[in-house]
């Protein structure tokens, strides 16, 4: 395949792209617990749902379909896990809440919870048999990127 997109030197291959919003996650919840005002409890939530939302989206359109389709339908569907689906649970329960106490504060930290689980899943399984397949890891890091730019534009 010929991809007419042009790699620089800030270029990641897709399984650096997705570690990096694994790190970026775990920022985030540890800012969020390190602070006690609403306000960037508010901005940090929102923040974290907005970087799993396009993490999710970009791994389900583009990531697992071409590991999946290399290793000719073996990749257990990691969007069909537990820890990936309680994750999109809680965020549709912390979504629209006010950040008041302590309820929310333990639904942010089950949250994180979830978060790490996905996080040793995919990178304990998914990226391990991703790397072992035949996948070009840097054509498919250009393919994402530049659907992560397309998605933040419009989202903008
Ligand atoms: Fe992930």
């Amino acid at each position: 395949m010929t991809t007419t997109l042009h790699r620089h030197a800030t270029s990641k291959d897709a399984i650096a792209l997705l570690r990096a919003d694994h790190v970026a996650l775990g920022h985030l919840f540890t800012d969020y617990e390190a602070t006690h005002s609403v306000p960037n409890k508010k901005a940090l939530v929102a923040e974290i749902c907005a970087t799993w939302s396009l993490h999710a989206q970009v791994a389900q359109e583009i990531f697992y379909p071409a590991v999946n389709a290399e290793l000719k339908g073996r990749l257990h569907a990691p969007e069909a896990s537990s820890a990936h689906a309680s994750v999109e649970g809680l965020i549709a329960q912390i979504e629209g809440l006010e950040p008041d106490g302590k309820v929310y504060d333990a639904k942010v930290k089950a949250l994180a919870d979830r978060v790490k689980r996905h996080v040793k899943e995919e990178q304990n399984e998914v990226f391990v048999r991703a790397k072992a397949s035949a996948v070009d890891m840097d054509e498919l890091g250009d393919r994402m990127a530049a659907r992560i730019d397309d998605l933040r534009a419009r989202r903008l």
